[in-house]
This record gives structure tokens, C-alpha cells and sequence, in this order.
């Protein structure tokens, strides 16, 4: 089960993320990333964390501890924005809590650069995304971390925030579990990832009881979608072991090389200009993103 902790003190809201994660203390004396169960993404972009998140971890793949935890808003109440004390005040009670990686980077196109990634272990995380229905785990958001980066342990990928798995929970009605979705640009696709290798370690072991296990871990609290909380996880379980016996249906083997990526974008750049004027042509398609994402070229050097 996940541990349950008390936060304990306010560090600093992460305003990078959509859902503003705040940074605390807790009573166990680790310091954790708080994602809140009032956020405009809801409750079940925090089941989504868990489900998918301790499957990673059963897969063996990199993924901080996961904890719940205890919030009152009280603590926080020398935060400076409206907005954030409000989200705050809607999420008193527990929350989901991911344990805090000091100094890590996030895997941007720059770092990416000079960071090489095995093939194999690329596979597995692409497969995890496909099988979990993970769209946010693009080039431009690649909700990758490295870590550590200090010191003399040599740094590794940590997956973070799969709030944005899972998107059949939004439409349970109409999806089908053996549908293809479009991984073309995973932040890893271009790394060869080895798809198949990994659907043959990883399929196998994606049991009944590994998903019970794992939804298991979610609060009742969160599961408001069914009957019961049990019927919930039901759910979850059946969708998700169709989805990886129909595994040979949306394994993701298509992906652009190095080469069509950088043209892809070049197009993209191009239509982008032709509609500006020429006053505009010289600043930046930024779109709210670090100038460095927009440019396929840094990310495939
Ligand atoms: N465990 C962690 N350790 C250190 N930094 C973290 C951790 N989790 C998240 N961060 C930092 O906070 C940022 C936002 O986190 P995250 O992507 O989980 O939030 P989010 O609200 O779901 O964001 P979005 O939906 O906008 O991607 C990350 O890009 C990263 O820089
Ligand atoms: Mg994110």
C-alpha cells in the first residue's frame, strides 16, 4: 500500500506544471511533489498517476515512491497568489505526493542532445505509454526527468506525471481496447526504441494480479465513476488486461527517422512563417513553450 504521510511544511508551488504542484515537507521528513485533488485536471489525472505509476515501478522502470498525502490548506496560508490558495483550500484532505528528486533535469530536446538512451530501455517506456494510453509524453513534453545530476552515480531517466494516461476513463463506453493511437512523436522515438523486445519481456508479466495489485492503490475516495469504488477498479483491470493481450494491435512501430522528423518540422516552420507578416517573420513560434522545443534540429543532432 502507499504509505500516507502529513505535509508539513510549504516549500513552493511548481507553476511548470498545469495542474501548479505545490513542493512540501512532511512528517516522515521527506519532501515531496503534491499534485491536488482540486485541480482543474481532477481526480482522475491522480488516478491515472497511480495506476500507471506502480506499473512502471512493477515493470522495473525508474519512477519516484508515490505516497498520500495529508494537506491542510493552513499550512500554506503564506502563499502569495489567489489562485493557488484556492486550489489549495479545494483540495484539503488527501492528496497524491511523488517523492521530490533534488536537482533533477527535466529531458528537454537540449539535454536530450547529450544524453544517450538504449534502445531497449526506450522500448519499455514506449510500450508502457502505448499500453497505458499516455499522450503527454511528446518531444515538447516529455514529462522525463534525469537524475541525479551531481556527484559520481551516473544519471538515468525517471518517468513523471502520467495524469494524462489512461484516456479511456474519460469515455468508458466508447473505447476499444485494442485501438492504435498516434506515438509518432514520443520523446523517445527517435532513439530506435525496441517495441517488440520490450512487449515480449513486459506483455507477459501485466497479469490480472499485477493490475489488481496496482489498482489497489488507488483511494476509494477517487473512484467515483462506478457503484462502488470496487466496481471502479474492476473496470480498470478488464480494460487494461484486453488491452495488453491485444498488444500485436497497437504496438507502435512507425517512427519517423531522424531525418523526417527535421522535415516534418521544417514544414511546419514554413507554413508557420508564410502566414505572418513580414514585420513578424523574425520572432519566435514560441506558443508559451522555451524557445529550445520548437526546434526538432537541437533535439535530433
Ligand atoms: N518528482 C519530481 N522531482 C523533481 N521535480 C519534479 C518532480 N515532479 C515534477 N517535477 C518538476 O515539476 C514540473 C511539473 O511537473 P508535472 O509535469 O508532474 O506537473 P503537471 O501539473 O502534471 O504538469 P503538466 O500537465 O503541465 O505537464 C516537471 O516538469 C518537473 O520540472
Ligand atoms: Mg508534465
Amino acid at each position: 500500500m502507499l504509505s500516507e504521510v502529513t505535509a508539513t511544511r510549504y516549500l513552493t508551488p511548481l507553476r511548470s506544471g498545469g495542474s501548479v504542484p505545490g513542493v512540501f515537507e512532511a512528517d516522515d521528513l521527506g519532501t515531496y511533489v503534491v499534485k491536488f485533488t482540486g485541480s482543474a485536471q481532477g481526480r482522475k489525472a491522480l488516478v491515472a498517476e497511480v495506476i500507471v505509476g506502480e506499473l512502471a515501478r512493477a515493470l522495473g522502470l525508474r519512477f519516484p515512491e508515490l505516497v498520500l498525502v495529508r494537506f491542510d490548506p493552513a499550512i500554506a496560508s503564506d502563499e502569495p497568489h489567489q489562485e493557488v490558495r484556492d486550489l489549495h483550500r479545494a483540495s484539503a484532505g488527501v492528496n497524491l505526493g511523488m517523492d521530490y528528486l533534488p536537482g533533477a533535469r527535466d529531458f528537454t530536446p537540449e539535454v536530450a542532445k547529450h544524453f544517450p538512451v538504449d534502445p531497449l530501455e526506450a522500448g519499455r517506456i514506449v510500450w508502457l505509454d502505448a499500453l497505458t494510453v499516455n499522450v503527454d509524453r511528446t518531444v515538447h513534453s516529455s514529462n522525463l526527468m534525469v537524475w541525479p545530476t551531481l556527484g559520481t552515480v551516473p544519471a538515468h531517466l525517471w518517468l513523471i506525471d502520467h495524469g494524462a494516461a489512461l484516456v479511456f476513463h474519460h469515455r468508458w463506453d466508447a473505447t476499444d481496447p485494442a485501438k492504435a493511437y498516434d506515438f509518432r512523436h514520443h520523446a523517445l522515438g527517435h532513439y530506435g526504441p525496441d517495441v517488440r523486445a520490450a512487449d515480449a519481456e513486459l506483455a507477459p508479466k501485466v497479469t490480472e494480479d499485477l493490475l489488481r495489485r496496482v489498482v489497489g492503490e488507488v483511494p476509494d475516495d477517487w473512484l467515483t465513476d462506478h457503484a462502488t469504488p470496487d466496481e471502479a477498479r474492476e473496470a480498470y483491470v478488464t480494460y487494461l488486461h484486453a488491452r495488453v493481450r491485444a498488444s500485436g494491435q497497437w504496438l507502435p512501430t512507425d517512427f519517423p527517422s531522424r531525418e523526417e522528423l527535421a522535415a516534418e518540422e521544417a514544414l511546419r516552420t514554413a507554413r508557420n512563417q508564410r502566414g505572418r507578416p513580414a514585420w513578424l517573420r523574425q520572432v519566435p513560434d514560441l506558443h508559451g513553450k522555451p524557445a529550445a522545443e520548437q526546434d526538432w534540429s537541437v533535439h535530433l543532432g
